[in-house]
């Protein structure tokens, strides 16, 4: 009998824990079925890193840590791909892609039923990954489909691209081609971010994950949120592919490529026809960007016998949607006030049909938006509007800028009511200083007043509400109860049953609930869970319109934001005065019984969060502490009673423990809420 010499002296939990993190990762990205959960795989990554640390000469360059690349390149180098990336063939309606199946059944002189893999196309960056020996040895983009440039630091970065393959019989040398591209949710939350910075935005999903790819240092990659789909196979060496294309797709799924799941395989054309409209219906559910299908002839036999025509092959073709950007021109920016005065600008546009509607107006946001983009009148610029997203300019085309362009001039002025616009420093948003005597203001506020979730007035309309504002019959929000059945009957579209019919409305809704009329009041940043939030801490108006900021700040999630917002309401008499008519005019509601702070269960004790939470977020952690009366601090002092410590608590759980302070896990923190009857 002979036994394997050991091949190191490193402990074997160390190719353990990479297996386990391989395995897991072929779950999550092939499989779409995750066995373990987020905290669960970090806490692997992070053993292993440990490990690694303690024992530098055991790391490999397949290792699940070794993604991000240690110094930066200073240019890319050229890849020859060794056999051309092609593109495809474009189809525009059904009639074109009849046609084509006609002419793959000419060439192959046949009158049967061709299959098709049906999948959609995905609008990212195409790549090429080698692999030899199931190893990621090369990542490459297309370029000119002849040249392209090694950005393999930058592939390796890629959680969906593994980097040792997965399962067994692969070929010794596989070339895998997909499309690396930026999930709608990840670029959204990057543009935010980097709107939020004052950074340039990324025009879209497809620009960003372009740009992610072309960082000479990896790191930047590395948080760039990025997947790639496999959707073939290029060069192959020393091993068999499958028949077909659809069992290709399976066998790179087997062997841990993410593949895209909209896929089918159709019978015939007709078939495949029914999956473009039935994708199209789904495509603004997706959650990345596609701009077509693609069709491919399944039988890789047949492909061969169909060939190439120039750099596209014959036996595929892109059937595309509707573009979700165009190009028309500014032709004029006026300026909207909203309830809160904010005064926004918007572009007037000549209309232009994108993304399956005619577009004539988009919203600039701010004058930060403006600066950002270089916007002049008379621009050309490029109009996205990607599912039911309001439209959005994301581009000025400079070099068609006509010579008499001009600047897009901020009012001083309110234009409704000419008070002063007012900027705060810090703030993008210019605003009107009128408060409730603009008339724009006013307008907004009653809406919102009436609207559903708030005093939910049926049949007190937008249209109706300018009109009341308009001829002055309502100046401030009691005066709707004070409306008579002449006045309303005069309105237009208006009649005595629709008048009657609104007093009745007026009258039935003054009985009310506390949140709903917090809600109604139309606070800045106080939406209907924050409203709600209120008046549970709470319980009365009163106890609300007395709090300081700091027990405002008790409340579930109200930060200082809100509660700054709060206390400046209630600071201005005109506000008081507001509510006071409100309440003399007949509306009403319940108080809720509540606890005082001093019968708060956790009142006077002082509570420190460390650490990682994984049932709860700090945030939850923290609203649920407040709402019990405690105080929760960010840095352990004499003062602090208890540290809740999770996974990863560095120095603070250090500091407590020479405190000798009280320590308790998340499972003691859960069951401490709980006892108290917080729903956790
Ligand atoms: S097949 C020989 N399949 O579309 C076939 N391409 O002009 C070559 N694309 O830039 C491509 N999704 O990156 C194929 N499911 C898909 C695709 C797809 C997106 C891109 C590809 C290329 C362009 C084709």
């Amino acid at each position: 009998m002979s036994t394997l010499p050991p091949v190191n002296n490193f402990p074997p939990e160390i190719e353990q824990l990479r297996e386990q993190i391989r395995h897991h990762n072929y779950r999550y990205y092939a499989l779409d079925d995750p066995q373990v959960t987020d905290a669960d795989y970090d806490r692997l990554m992070q053993r292993l890193h440990q490990l690694e640390a303690q024992y530098p000469a055991s790391v490999t360059p397949d290792s699940p840590t070794q993604r991000v690349g240690a110094t930066p390149l200073s240019a890319f180098k050229t890849v020859v791909h060794e056999l051309p990336m092609l593109s495809l063939d474009n189809a525009f309606s059904d009639e074109d892609l009849l046609a084509f199946n006609q002419r793959i059944q000419d060439r192959l002189k046949t009158k049967d039923k061709i299959e098709y893999a049906c999948e959609v196309k995905l609008d990212g960056i195409a790549v090429s990954l080698l692999y030899r020996d199931g190893l990621l040895v090369r990542g490459a983009t297309r370029g000119d489909g002849t040249n392209g440039e090694d950005i393999t630091q930058n592939v390796r970065t890629i959680k969906s691209i593994p980097l040792r393959m997965a399962g067994s019989g692969y070929p010794a040398v596989l070339e895998v081609r997909g499309e690396i591209y930026m999930p709608k949710a990840g670029f959204n939350a990057l543009n935010e971010k980097a709107r939020a910075a004052g950074e340039k935005l990324f025009v879209n999903p497809r620009n960003a994950a372009a740009g992610s790819l072309r960082q000479l240092d990896s790191r930047i990659t590395a948080s760039r949120p990025l997947e790639m789909c496999a959707y073939t196979v290029g060069w192959v060496d020393g091993g068999e592919l499958p028949a077909t294309h659809s069992d290709v797709l399976k066998a790179l799924r087997g062997w841990g490529f993410l593949t895209n799941r909209e896929t089918d395989t159709a019978p015939d054309i007709q078939a495949a026809i029914a999956f473009y409209h039935r994708i199209g219906e789904r495509r603004d559910a997706l959650a990345y960007d596609i701009d077509g299908i693609v069709f491919k002839v399944n039988s890789r036999l047949l492909q061969d016998k169909l060939g190439f025509i120039s750099r596209a092959p014959r036996w595929a073709i892109a059937y595309k949607f509707a573009a979700q950007e165009e190009s028309t021109v500014l032709l004029d920016v006026e300026f909207q006030v909203g309830r809160t005065g904010a005064v926004t600008p918007v572009a007037r546009l000549q209309p232009v049909f994108v993304g399956g509607v005619t577009v004539s107006n988009a919203t600039l946001h701010n004058r930060d938006e403006i600066n950002r983009l270089g916007l002049k009148i008379g621009d050309t610029v490029i109009i996205r509007r990607a599912g039911d997203v309001i439209p959005q300019i994301v581009q000025v085309v400079e070099t068609r800028r006509p010579a008499d362009a001009r600047d897009i001039l901020f009012p001083a002025h309110c234009p409704i009511c000419n008070s002063p616009v007012e900027t705060i420093a810090d703030e993008a948003v210019a605003r009107c200083s009128g408060g409730l005597v603009c008339a724009a203001q006013r307008k907004e506020a009653i809406k919102h007043f009436a609207s559903r979730k708030a005093m939910n007035v049926e049949g007190l309309g937008d249209k109706l509400v300018e009109q009341l504002v308009d001829l002055g019959l309502v100046k401030k929000l009691a005066d709707l109860y004070a409306l008579t059945r002449e006045q309303l009957a005069a309105m237009e579209r208006m009649g005595e049953k629709s008048a009657d019919n609104i007093l009745a409305a007026l009258q039935n809704t003054k009985k009310t609930t506390l949140a709903k009329f917090i809600y109604a009041l139309g606070i800045r940043e106080v939406g209907e869970s924050t409203a709600r939030n209120f008046a549970n801490y709470f319980g009365s108006f009163e106890a609300l319109a007395g709090a300081d900021q700091e027990t405002l700040q008790r409340v579930p999630d109200v930060g200082p934001v809100v509660a700054h917002f709060v206390a400046e309401f209630f600071a201005q008499e005109s506000n008081r005065l507001a509510v006071a008519a409100l309440r003399d005019a007949g509306v009403h509601w319940d108080n809720i019984d509540v606890a005082s702070p001093e019968e708060l269960p956790l009142n006077g004790l002082t509570y420190v969060l460390t650490g990682t939470l994984e049932t709860l977020s700090r945030d939850d952690a923290k609203a649920h502490l407040l709402a019990l009366g405690a105080k929760v601090a960010g840095s352990v002092s004499a003062k602090t009673d208890y540290v809740v410590a999770g996974p990863g608590a560095g120095s603070k759980l250090a500091k407590a423990e020479e405190l000798g302070l009280k320590v308790m896990d998340e499972a003691g923190l859960i069951e401490l809420l709980r006892e108290h009857g917080r729903q956790v």
